[in-house]
């Protein structure tokens, strides 16, 4: 280069680029930054000698692996074998638990049925029970101590393991039927009746006259399974009729209409379909919810 370009303002040569007058002076660039620069390089190549990097040629499987043979996919596997290890002496401890007692009274045992019992209800149970257990028109609540198969931790373990009406060969069977569309009860019984259990729910509107017509009725037709006093049954999932608490709906037309199709609420079985230790984990935390109810004194009432 003979026709060296100094700048004249400044004395530094140029590169000999120039627009509309303006010239490009070339200043080295600034030391801090070359070193950066040769530091990205060496730590990219130190970097694809050890972790994966290259991707295979196309056409073939795979990409280099790198010295340290590091993978996401490993430490994943990792993760989770060392997890399982954590939780099988948990699970085989909840396993040979037995019971609810057993299981309150070793603390770290407790704590964990309560957490993989909660996480086991938001996967399977909350579309039909609600997030926070609550219920929904036809799902019973199972925050509170009315249970319609027993609220004792047996009965509630039981209830999980064979389902209510539903496909295992020992389910919770019981069927109320249908009044009015089998044609058992004319729709004027059937508002009598409403009117009767309306009386012994502490309902209102009731007709006194219908509801005593209603009385004969009920014991006639219905205390086989509601008990006389309409307090129900829970050996056979009747509920209470006489607190107030309804699963289907507490207006005299909502009564009416569930004693004209016959409910039939369906809980699956959840044995063959959970591990022992994670049904025992529910049972746990539902207890754990409303129970603490001993199996004699449960009075069956309408799950809510
Ligand atoms: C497909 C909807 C559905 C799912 C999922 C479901 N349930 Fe239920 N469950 C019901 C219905 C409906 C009933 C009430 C059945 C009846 O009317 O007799 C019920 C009843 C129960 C009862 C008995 C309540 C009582 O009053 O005796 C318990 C306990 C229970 N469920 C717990 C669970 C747990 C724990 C899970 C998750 C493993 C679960 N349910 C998942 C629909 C469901
Ligand atoms: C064979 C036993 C049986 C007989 C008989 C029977 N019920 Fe029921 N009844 C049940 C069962 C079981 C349930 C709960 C069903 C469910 O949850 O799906 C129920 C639920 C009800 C409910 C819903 C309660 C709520 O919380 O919403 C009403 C109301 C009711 N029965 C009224 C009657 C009346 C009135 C008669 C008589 C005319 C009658 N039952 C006869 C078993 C019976």
């Amino acid at each position: 280069m003979a026709d060296k370009d100094i700048d004249e303002l400044s004395g530094i040569e140029t590169t000999g680029h120039e627009w509309d007058g303006i010239k490009e002076l070339d200043n080295p660039l600034p030391r801090w930054w070359l070193w950066i620069f040769y530091a990205t390089i060496v730590w990219s190549i130190v970097y694809m000698v050890l972790m994966p990097a290259w991707p295979a040629p196309p056409g073939v499987e795979g990409y280099t692996t790198g010295l340290t043979n590091n993978s996401e996919r490993v430490n994943v596997a990792r993760d989770m074998e060392t997890l399982q290890a954590s939780r099988s002496d948990f699970y085989a401890r909840l396993e040979s638990a037995g019971s609810y007692e057993a299981i309150e009274a070793d603390p770290a045992l407790f704590r964990f049925a309560l957490a993989a019992g909660d996480s086991a209800f938001g996967n399977f149970c909350s579309t039909c029970h609600g997030a926070g257990a609550q219920g929904f028109v036809g799902y019973p609540n199972l925050n509170d101590d009315d249970w319609l198969w027993g609220g004792s931790f047996d009965d509630i373990r039981h209830t999980l393991v064979v389902g209510i009406r539903a496909d295992h060969p020992d389910t919770r069977l019981s069927i109320m039927p249908a009044y009015g569309r089998d044609g058992l009860l004319s729709n004027e019984q059937i508002e009598d009746v409403t009117d009767f259990l309306l009386r012994i729910s502490g309902g209102e509107g009731f007709d006194s006259a219908a509801a005593s017509r209603g009385a004969e009725l009920f014991g006639q037709q219905c205390a086989s399974c509601h008990m006389l006093d309409g307090r129900g049954d829970p050996s056979q999932g009747a509920p209470n009729l006489t607190d107030n608490i309804w699963l289907y709906g507490g207006s005299a037309e909502q009564i009416a209409a569930t004693i004209w199709r016959g409910p039939y609420g369906v809980m699956p079985a959840w044995e063959g379909r959970l591990d022992d230790p994670t049904i025992t984990a529910l049972a746990t935390y539902v207890y754990s919810l409303g129970g603490g109810q001993p199996p004699v004194q449960t009075d069956g009432a309408a799950g809510e």
